[in-house]
């Protein structure tokens, strides 16, 4: 009895398993626990023990040659095979013993009790060729049975042959009526010359598209015997659903190779430019390329172009010519397609791999800008930039190349500038950088500007003060272009004392801004030796000056105390101010500001909210500023001066307000609050002073709390703070000038 079906075996049920996480087999039951995507194992469709025991849930029965789910019951069947290294191998040989083919075909694992079983000496054994049958006998794990061939053709007859054409049959083998599957498929070919070639060397590729299926055997041309290396009988193409021969007629004139042992390997290389001023070389290897080629009928396009004079290099690589002229109908991208012609037919192998006409283009410059002198390496970022080697880097036009390239990738070049001959020896010379690609036809590039710059400089005739403390920066005007970390340098004393510049725009114009080193305030104002440095393209350099600079170092300011005007309402805070303090910076700002303390907040407890007093007019013995119109000054006890620091404010000293006018306020305040009399009267008076006292008291104390916190922060911020302030957008209105608007509305 014959039972095809595996439920014979295994529990119908258990057919189909999900194959998740985990999968849990009773006898009775399937559990399937896990979630998410789970892949469907139909395991009835494994045509080979090979596939079929390879996954872990699926068994192959020897018996009936089908592959099945198996569970613990079906492993007591013997004959189960669940592991792929004992799946039976076959080696089918065609021999010739005097005039008769003998087929023989070695079992390799006979001793295994399963397969032993299966095909004992008592089995009926049938070898089909094509469709005529065989009985066949098995001894010692050796299948055999004499081929009675009857389109042998005669000794004679081959003899005067010029050709010697090769046969394939397909072949399979029957025990019990069950078909054997091989886990080879060409194993069911049997193939043979007529002419016997010991020496023949072929090479077999197996494949299936289109539903179909395809053997081909190709061999080499071999005198001895006359093999036809290009002969139409090469492959065998059957229809892979009823297995039926393609009869000549039927046969595609042209098929696609998708076997392992025929494929494109690489393509070098695989892109070229879109516009080209020279043609090409491509070279393609192509696995098994000699067991193909034919020089005269190999073909090469590449993403449909022609790759002209095709020819072998060796076994496994050819090269052909892809000309400079680019057929505009073709598609700028595609596979390499080579194609071997025979005479009816012709083969055709696809690389995996596309292949591309390209357009270089640079995206990126870094850095823009480097000295006259040259020797600067710059980056180009972009795609395909290597696409050839014919890569030319120029300066404003075609005859000023200015880097030399030192290195070559897909998506960047780097090279080195040289130096500029015809500078303007001053300041900057920009112009576009231009990229020509693979000589005049290439690609030009006008996007990119470079700037060629002298060596920083500083203008003659400035004038450098400050004072002792350093807080008074310093402006600086000169040129100092594509200039890093710029440094001011000081010597005192036998040392040289550094501070932090920083280049800021204004309006237009740019200038330097440098903080000073702090010194002790000297008796008078001293002059000390100045210089400047920048680093330029990783190097640090001294900035060129025409005449020897000095750094005017004058005393600290001295802050006496300030006083308010009603009539006019203004501020003077007197005191000794220097020189460097009475002027003015590019923004017709002064360097510090005014601020009023112990004003209540206009809205609650606004920490950071400080109300200035716009700097107007700063003399030898007094700073005169105006408060935001509206501000009752009454209570004002204190003042701060107040220099930008960081992207914070620090507070440089604290002034009080002139002792006569304290003394006032305060009388002002006892005639409004405790005019009518008595003692005990006077005593609540006295507390409702000291009370208002301290309430202004406690208001300047949370303003130098706070700029405690403020200069606390500076110092953690660390040094880097105090050239941060210089770098700060000098788009944003300061302070001052923020006053200067508010003030200019309230006067209209
Ligand atoms: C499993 O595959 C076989 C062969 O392709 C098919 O005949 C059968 O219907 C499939 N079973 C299920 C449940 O899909
Ligand atoms: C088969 O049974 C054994 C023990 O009897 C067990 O360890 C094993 O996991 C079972 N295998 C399957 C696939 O259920
Ligand atoms: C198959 O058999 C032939 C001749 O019997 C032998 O030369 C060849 O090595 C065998 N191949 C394998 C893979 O065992
Ligand atoms: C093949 O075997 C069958 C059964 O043993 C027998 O009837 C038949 O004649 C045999 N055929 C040949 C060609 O030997
Ligand atoms: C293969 O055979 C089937 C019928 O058996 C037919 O429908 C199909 O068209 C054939 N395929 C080819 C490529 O000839
Ligand atoms: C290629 O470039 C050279 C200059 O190097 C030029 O003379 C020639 O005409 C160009 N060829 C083409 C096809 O553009
Ligand atoms: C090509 O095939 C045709 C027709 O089959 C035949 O006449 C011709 O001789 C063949 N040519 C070669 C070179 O094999
Ligand atoms: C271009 O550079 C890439 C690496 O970025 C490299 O793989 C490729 O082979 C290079 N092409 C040529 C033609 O040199
Ligand atoms: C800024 O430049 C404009 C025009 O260039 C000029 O009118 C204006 O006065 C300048 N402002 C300052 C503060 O220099
Ligand atoms: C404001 O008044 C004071 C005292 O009357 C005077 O000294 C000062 O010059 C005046 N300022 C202005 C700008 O008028």
């Amino acid at each position: 009895m014959i039972v095809n079906k595996c439920s014979y075996w295994i529990l119908l049920p258990f057919t189909i398993v999900s194959l998740t996480l985990s999968v849990e087999i009773n006898t009775d039951n399937v559990h399937l626990t896990g979630s998410g995507s789970s892949e469907e194992i139909n395991c009835t469709t494994y045509n080979s023990c090979r596939q079929c025991a390879d996954v872990p849930v699926c068994g192959w029965i020897i018996e009936k040659q089908i592959c099945c789910l198996y569970s613990n019951q079906s492993l007591l069947e013997s004959s189960i095979v669940v592991a792929k290294e004992f799946c039976t191998e076959y080696n089918v040989s065609l021999t010739t013993i005097d005039t008769d083919y003998w087929i023989k075909v070695v079992v390799s694992n006979i001793e295994e009790n399963s397969v032993n079983n299966f095909l004992n000496e008592h089995a009926f054994i049938n070898f089909h060729v094509e469709d005529k049958i065989y009985n066949a006998s098995i001894n010692n794990g050796v299948m055999a049975s004499k081929w009675v061939k009857v389109d042998v053709l005669t000794d004679r007859i081959r003899k005067t042959h010029k050709i010697n054409p090769l046969h394939i049959f397909y072949f399979l083998i029957i025990v019990n009526g069950v078909k054997l599957k091989f886990n080879d498929p060409r194993d069911h070919y049997i193939s043979y010359h007529s002419w016997s070639c010991p020496k023949a060397d072929c090479s077999i590729t197996y494949w299936e598209s289109d539903s179909r299926k395809y053997y081909c055997k190709w061999c080499l041309k071999n005198d001895d015997c006359r093999i036809a290396a290009k002969q139409q009988d090469s492959c065998d193409i059957r229809n892979a659903t009823n297995n039926a021969k393609m009869v000549r007629k039927t046969v595609p004139s042209s098929f696609d190779v998708n076997g392992p042992d025929l494929a494109i390997e690489s393509v070098k290389p695989d892109v070229l430019l879109f516009t080209r001023n020279t043609s090409s070389m491509l070279y393609i290897t192509v696995k098994n390329h000699r067991f193909l080629s034919d020089d005269e009928s190999t073909k090469v396009t590449v993403s449909g172009q022609d790759c002209s004079k095709v020819t072998t290099v060796d076994d496994r690589t050819i090269k052909c010519t892809v000309s400079y002229y680019n057929d505009p109908t073709m598609s700028v991208e595609g596979p390499v397609v080579v194609e071997y012609a025979y005479n009816t037919t012709a083969v055709r192998l696809k690389s995996a791999q596309t292949f591309k006409f390209v357009v270089p283009s640079v995206t990126g410059v870094n850095p823009t800008c480097g000295p006259v002198t040259g020797g600067t390496r710059i980056e180009l970022t972009g795609q395909y930039l290597n696409v050839t080697t014919e890569v030319g880097v120029f300066f404003n036009s075609m005859s000023t190349p200015m880097c030399k390239i030192k290195e070559m990738t897909r998506d960047r070049i780097s090279c080195v500038t040289m130096p500029l001959a015809d500078g303007k020896g001053r300041g900057a010379d920009v112009g576009p950088l231009l990229i020509v690609v693979d000589k005049m036809k290439g690609t030009f590039y006008r996007k990119k500007k470079f700037s060629y710059v002298s060596e920083p400089t500083v203008l003659d005739g400035q004038v450098f003060a400050g004072i002792a403390s350093g807080d008074v920066p310093l402006i600086v005007r000169g040129d100092f272009e594509c200039t890093g970390n710029q440094q001011m340098y000081v010597d005192y004393k036998g040392t040289t004392h550094y501070g932090l510049c920083a280049v800021r725009d204004y309006n237009g114009t740019k200038a330097m801004y440098c903080r000073p080193p702090k010194f002790d305030s000297p008796a008078k104002t001293t002059e000390l030796p100045l210089g400047f440095t920048a680093e330029m393209d990783g190097k640090v350099v001294r900035m060129q000056k025409n005449t020897p600079i000095h750094y005017l170092m004058y005393r600290d300011p001295v802050y006496v105390d300030f006083e308010v005007y009603n009539q006019n309402y203004t501020v003077h805070v007197n005191g000794l101010f220097p020189d460097p303090m009475q002027r003015r910076q590019l923004d017709g700002s002064y360097y510090f500001e005014v601020a009023l303390l112990g004003l209540q907040p206009p809205d609650g407890d606004d920490d950071d909210d400080v109300t200035l007093c716009l700097v107007i007019e700063v003399t030898d013995s007094y700073v005169k500023c105006w408060p935001p119109s509206g501000t009752s000054l009454a209570g004002v006890l204190e003042i701060a001066i107040v220099v930008p620091d960081g992207q914070a404010k620090r507070t440089v000293v604290v002034v009080p307000r002139r002792h006569k006018q304290y003394h006032q306020i305060l009388k002002s305040m006892q005639k409004s609050q405790c005019l009518i009399g008595g003692f005990s009267v006077l005593i609540v008076c006295v507390i409702a002073v000291m009370f208002s006292v301290k309430k202004i008291r406690d208001h300047s104390k949370r303003y130098t709390r706070r700029r405690y916190m403020s200069e606390l922060r500076n110092i953690t911020a660390g040094i880097e703070d105090s050239s941060d302030y210089l770098l700060q957008d000098s788009n944003t209105p300061s302070a001052g000038q923020r006053l200067t608007n508010e003030r200019k509305k309230n006067v209209k």
